[in-house]
């Protein structure tokens, strides 16, 4: 057995791309402009009352200050075959939504069609975290797609569910 050592980001990288995740695309508008990014490091119940969902956020992202200003913050878990649909949103496109269709709330959340499960978010409490802070969302709202199978990021890869080998 060999242990790799993190103590190079890129190690700590690698090993953390081994846990396989979905991929959620935090998006509103803020002050009439579509806003969005794409966050591998979303985790669902950190608390059900009130529900709580998380979302880690690099301390450079030039995105996530609008976000957080938002009244609502959607959040849709991204489905198989929007792989571009994230890269987009990855990107550092100031008009990264020209190709992506979204429907959004009076509230300013987005929702992107094809997703596999949508939140209503607003933000409960955010800390540092290092290179990162850590978002917690107050989730008001939610609607199921189970349709939509999601996309899981493994290995800095984007994988599919294999839904036939499901038990
Ligand atoms: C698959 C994938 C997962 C990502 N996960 C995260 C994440 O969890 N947290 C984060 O801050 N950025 C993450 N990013 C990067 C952001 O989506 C995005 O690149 C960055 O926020 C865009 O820059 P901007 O915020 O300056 O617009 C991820 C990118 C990809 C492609």
């Amino acid at each position: 057995m060999s242990v790799i050592n993190v103590s190079e980001s890129l190690d700590v990288r690698k090993a953390f791309s081994n846990f396989p995740s979905g991929v959620a695309g935090i998006c509103a508008i803020v002050d009439g402009v579509p806003k969005g990014l794409a966050a591998s490091s979303f985790t669902v119940g950190v608390s059900l009352e009130p529900p709580l969902v998380s979302v880690a956020v690099q301390n450079s992202s030039t995105t996530w200050p609008f976000l957080r200003e938002a009244e609502r913050i959607g959040v849709s878990i991204l489905g198989a075959g929007q792989e571009l649909i994230c890269r987009q949103l990855a990107s550092k496109n100031p008009d990264k939504f020209d190709d992506i269709s979204y429907i959004s709330t009076d509230g300013g959340a987005i929702l992107i069609p094809g997703c596999s499960l949508w939140l209503d978010c607003s933000l409960f409490a955010e800390y540092p975290a290092g290179d990162h802070a850590v978002a917690l969302l107050e989730v008001h709202g939610a609607d199921v797609h189970l349709q939509e199978s999601p996309i899981i990021f493994h290995d800095s890869k984007f994988k599919s569910l294999d839904l036939a080998g499901s038990r």
